[in-house]
């Protein structure tokens, strides 16, 4: 069966004080029947725009958006204004017209509807807001409702003439948390029952869970199928368990040879990358850096910082010629996934041990960098931390070995 969306590098631009600005660059994404995809990202990522293309309240300018197998490049007016006909609109606040009852706000759209006559427009409607539990409020108006009222009806109103695909926008910000929870489960469930897809755009990741496919705008580009993506590289996740990772992570880019991190600093992150190759290099100041290894898409890098050591081991930087996109988890969203899958946790802490001990032999001795009476003192330094003893006590337990050593060989 062909995708209900089906998207090919779709671009948009706005006209902004007489100059064009790019707000879609090369959007790709394919939607299927009964599916339900959470649309997130940033505030000002191009979310909306991407929305009313496919509900062809805008015209497509570039690249190829086809809806219900519909090439809306080039549709015209009217064609557009078909194929609305078969889409159900659920937005932020609700647009219910105020001056008709929710029995009549849902009617109306199927009295848009060519095959209904007024008697099954009644009937349909009736049903429907019984099953979003309105079935008391028929003759009520939208201005007597509650939030979580309203966007109930709203629902009724957008899938009453069991359309193929529902599109919705922000859904649940008008709403308190367990209302808002309410009335997604509730769309996404009949929306189920009448086989359509569903695309919702929100920012509230206590509804992420309600889907395992989530896909992400940022500056107007769609990220990768990040569930697809962690799930390939981090096999032991479960899906449950990617879904609560997926809102606390973040995608980040670095330029051709640009630096991740350095030797030495503090270790923040957990990476994953996604496009392109990182190189894992080990500085000495004495000799050159010496190039470890590289790591390619899918690889991941900065758990043996996270987990052994408080500092990095090693510097990363992006490899020269590609751009690098990496999937960055802070240190709390990498804890939280340690704790929530042991598997993950016993994957990682196994690698990272079996790196520190290659990096290890490596690795520079530290004390051979420092003049002679440094060393010694480093050295000193170094093991009274490791010991919790006082410099005092550890040279006195010295002199009096060396003293002991003395009498014996005279
Ligand atoms: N009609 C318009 N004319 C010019 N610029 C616009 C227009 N509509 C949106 N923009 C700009 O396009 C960018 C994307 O806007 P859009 O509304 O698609 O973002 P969004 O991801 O839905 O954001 P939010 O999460 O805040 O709703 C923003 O920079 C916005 O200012
Ligand atoms: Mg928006």
């Amino acid at each position: 069966m062909n995708p209900v969306i089906c998207i090919k590098e779709l671009n948009h631009y706005y006209q902004e004080g007489g100059r064009k600005k790019q707000i879609l660059f090369g959007v790709n994404l394919e939607i299927h029947t009964k599916e339900v995809v959470i649309l997130t990202g940033a505030s000002g990522s191009g979310k909306t725009t991407l929305l009313t293309l496919i509900g062809c309240l805008r015209s497509v300018q570039e690249g190829s958006l086809k809806v219900l197998d519909y090439e809306l490049n080039g549709a015209s007016e009217i064609e557009r204004m078909k194929l609305r006909q078969r889409i159900g609109y659920v937005f932020q606040h609700f647009n219910l017209l105020d001056f008709m009852t929710v029995l009549q706000n849902v009617m109306l759209s199927l009295e848009l509807q060519k095959d209904f006559t007024p008697g099954d427009a009644k009937r349909k409607s009736t049903e429907i807001l019984q099953a979003v539990g309105m079935g008391k409020h028929l003759n009520a108006y939208p201005r007597d409702l509650s939030g979580g009222q309203k966007q109930r009806v709203a629902i009724a109103r957008a899938l009453v003439h069991r359309p193929p695909l529902i599109l919705a926008d922000e859904p649940t910000s008008a709403l308190d948390r367990q209302t808002g929870r309410e009335v997604v489960e509730l769309m996404t469930a009949l929306a189920k029952e009448q086989g359509s897809a569903v695309l919702i755009v929100t920012h509230d990741s206590r509804i992420f869970d309600i889907t395992n496919r989530i896909v992400r705008m940022e500056d107007g580009q769609l990220d990768l199928d990040y569930q697809g993506r962690l799930s390939v590289a981090l096999p032991t996740l479960s899906d449950n368990q990617l879904t609560e990772v997926i809102p606390q992570i973040k995608m980040l880019t670095f330029q051709p040879g640009e630096i991740v991190f350095r030797q030495g600093d503090v270790a923040d992150k957990f990476y994953i990358v996604m496009e392109g190759e990182v190189e894992i290099i080990l500085e000495d100041p004495d000799s050159e850096p010496k190039l470890l290894k590289t790591l390619g898409a899918n690889s991941h890098f900065g758990e043996v910082g996270l987990l052994h050591q408080a500092k990095r081991t090693a510097t990363v930087r992006a490899a020269n010629g590609t751009t690098i996109k990496v999937i960055a988890f802070d240190r709390t969203a990498f804890q939280n996934m340690m704790l929530n899958s042991e598997m993950t946790s016993a994957l990682l802490n196994y690698e990272a041990m079996k790196i520190e001990q290659r990096e290890a032999k490596n690795r520079p001795n530290v004390y051979q960098q420092l003049p002679l009476a440094n060393q010694e003192l480093q050295i000193l330094e170094d093991y009274c931390r490791q010991t919790s003893r006082t410099k005092i006590d550890v040279l006195s337990e010295l002199v009096n070995q060396l003293s002991n050593q003395l009498k014996d060989n005279e």
